[in-house]
């Protein structure tokens, strides 16, 4: 299994650190396009394999797409991280440009790979990768979702006083503040819903807490987070890599599902080994389904800044 991470900045090391200690992955190659530092950044990180017991294999280059050559599973993580203040939407003009060639590098060398889309804003980002390179909709997935869930359940888990193995709770929506849908009815501690256990003000500032989750941390770091980004990705690809058939919220080319059709938006998927393997329809209520439409009518608009 061989996995390629574009970008060593902080989020595609994260990723490529958590993969490798893992042991899934037989080969990552780190990709940069900044002189010598992908090189860097794996020589680095294969220091450590002795002491945290792996053996993959982790090879970085500057700007060689043919190293990356037969990629099973390949993660575009470039492009410019958002500052304190801004929004993943202002990204847009930057990372738009860096996605495109990415995508149309990496497939040019590994026609069957599954692509996922990391750089922001994701949900649009996503939806370029499938338009600027045609790739079945199966094998092209954002990552948003599974990082905000884990906020989510990190918010859910502070509020109940529990640990964060006893939550649980799925995050749709767009990847963005005002875009997320947390939803708080169906999170459950060991299977009970989170109200019978904390009141609709408290489970309120979860959901508020959970939306800023990104913006918070841009804010503590001076730059987006990387930890939690880089675990999110590292479990999607483990999902593909062991043919796991794990749900998490992805963005997904959506056609008709959930009433929506005709961008990336983050909804439920089975991962296994050919990507997206299904799209789960949760019965939402109307409250949810408003919040999951506004939300989709932010990502379009997004969308229509894209030239394709
Ligand atoms: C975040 C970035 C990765 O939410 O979008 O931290």
């Amino acid at each position: 299994m061989k996995v390629t991470v574009v970008g060593a900045g902080a989020v595609g090391a994260s990723c490529a650190e958590y993969i490798a200690i893992k042991d899934f992955a037989s080969e990552v190659v780190l990709l940069d396009i900044k002189e010598g530092f992908a090189e860097g950044k794996a020589m680095d990180l294969m220091q450590t394999a002795s002491l945290n017991g792996f053996d993959t294999k982790i090879t970085g280059v500057t700007n060689d797409y043919s190293k990356t050559a037969n990629s099973d599973i390949c993660v575009i993580t470039s492009g410019i991280p958002r500052k304190p203040g801004m929004t993943r939407e202002e990204l847009i003009g930057i990372n738009a440009g860096i996605v495109k060639s990415v995508s149309s590098s990496l497939i040019e060398h590994s026609p069957n790979t599954i692509l996922i889309v990391v750089s922001n804003p994701m949900d649009t980002m996503t939806y370029l990768a499938h338009k600027s390179t045609n790739l079945p909709k199966n094998r092209i997935i954002g990552m948003g979702g599974a990082l905000d869930s884990a906020r989510f359940k990190y918010r859910l888990a502070e509020a109940l006083e529990a640990p964060i193995s006893d939550v649980d709770g799925m995050v749709i929506g767009g990847h963005s503040d005002v875009g997320m849908v947390p939803l708080t009815r169906l999170a459950t501690r060991n299977s009970v819903p989170v109200s019978e256990f904390i009141s609709e003000d408290r489970l309120n500032q979860v959901k508020e807490d959970t939306k800023v989750g990104g913006a918070t941390l841009t804010k503590l770091l001076g730059t987006s987070a990387w930890y939690a980004p880089g675990a999110a990705v590292s479990a999607l690809v483990q999902a593909i890599a062991c043919d796991q058939k794990k749900m998490f919220p992805c963005s997904a080319l959506l056609d008709g599902e959930y009433g929506l059709s005709d961008l990336c938006i983050g909804v439920p998927v089975i991962l296994g080994r050919n990507g997206i393997e299904g799209i789960v329809d949760l019965d939402l209520n109307d409250a949810e389904k408003e919040h999951l439409n506004t939300s989709a009518e932010g990502v379009k608009k997004t969308n229509g800044l894209l030239d394709v």
